[in-house]
């Protein structure tokens, strides 16, 4: 465990009738950091972060927020988180000042206090002036924003966001980077799932990369990347690729591993620039027609990719 952990999970499990979402993770998570968890669909995110917020119970393990226990501490672990939920959780009828107004109200804000925190918050996530239109005509990224704004009523101290750039246009993705980013450097902590490699990278401080509910790397960007080590991903576009194809990329020295779906294929190997040449002659020679070739240089989906072989966005 580390020392300034706010948010410690050990050992978590979650089955849904036999069935394991969540199974044997743990990680702890610093005070004021930015922590990520990073999977594709299905991968069990939303399934850790109920649990974290005390919306669904754990099968098995243990979890802390600021020492209080999930199961045992509900109500004062409510008081200091802020939840933004994967689906959006707001009334499209009402405006966006009318829905900071219901949900301040539930929170027990009223009068001048409640006017000011909406005020700022309208600000920080930048829609004041659209404050008094109906979220209806709101695009995905700005009823996101202001599902975050309402998250951030009670002025807790960790933040939990699921998906946070899921349907959302590069405006206002930039916007939420930007509002994260303030958030924590005014202290925040804050948890967030993905599974868009541009949200841990630009944001995340560490990240933990799940997979059908097991966590598989945990680090800073820096050290996932480390462990990609040598390897090239060179991806080759071409539609019918035959299985002789696989066969004989597969026999060629350097290659580590080959993967194919429908209209690609995908080489995991050592000094691949050099090798770029010989692969579309051998692919050519053994009926492939290679629509177009690319070298990667690593990042969070080649790691993915060499961790589990199968691609990050599914
Ligand atoms: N209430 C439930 N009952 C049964 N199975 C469930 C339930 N909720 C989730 N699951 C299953 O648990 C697994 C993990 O789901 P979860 O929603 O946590 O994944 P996720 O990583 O958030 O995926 P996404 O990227 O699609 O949001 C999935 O296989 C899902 O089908
Ligand atoms: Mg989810």
């Amino acid at each position: 465990m580390i020392d300034d952990a706010i948010i410690t999970v050990k050992e978590l499990s979650k089955r849904y009738d036999g069935f394991a979402a969540v199974e044997d993770v743990s990680f702890d998570i610093k005070r004021g950091e930015i922590f990520g968890l990073l999977g594709p669909n299905g991968a069990g995110k939303s399934t850790i972060i109920s649990i974290l917020c005390c919306l669904l119970e754990p099968t098995a393990g243990r979890v802390t927020i600021d020492g209080f226990d999930v199961e045992k501490n509900s109500n004062e672990i409510k008081k200091i988180i802020g939840i933004v939920p994967q689906e959006i959780s707001l009334y499209y009828t009402l405006t966006a000042r009318e829905n900071l107004t219901f949900y301040a109200k539930i929170y027990g804000l009223s009068g001048k206090t409640m006017k000011d925190r909406i005020e700022a918050l309208l600000d920080m996530v930048g829609l004041t002036d659209r404050a008094d239109d109906k979220l209806e005509g709101y695009s995905g990224g700005m009823k996101r924003r202001i599902n975050i704004a309402v998250a951030l009523l009670h002025n807790p101290r960790i933040l939990f966001l699921d998906e946070p750039s899921t349907g959302v246009d590069p405006q206002s993705r930039k916007r939420i980077y930007d509002t994260i980013q303030d958030l924590n450097r005014q202290g925040m902590t804050v948890l967030l799932t993905t599974h868009q490699m541009e949200d841990a990278e630009k944001l995340c401080h560490r990240i933990a990369i799940v997979d059908k509910g097991k966590l598989i790397a945990l680090d800073t960007l820096n050290g996932l990347l480390k462990m990609v080590g040598e390897t090239d991903i060179i991806q080759v576009k071409a539609k019918d690729i035959p299985t002789e194809a696989l066969d004989v990329i597969q026999r060629i020295d350097n290659v580590q591993k080959v993967s194919v779906d429908d209209e690609s294929m995908t080489i995991e190997l050592v000094q691949g620039r050099e090798l770029m040449a010989r692969i579309i002659e051998t692919l050519t020679a053994s009926g492939t027609k290679v629509e177009s070739i690319q070298i990667k240089e690593p990042d969070l989906e080649t790691l993915f990719l060499h961790l589990t072989g199968t691609k990050l966005r599914r």
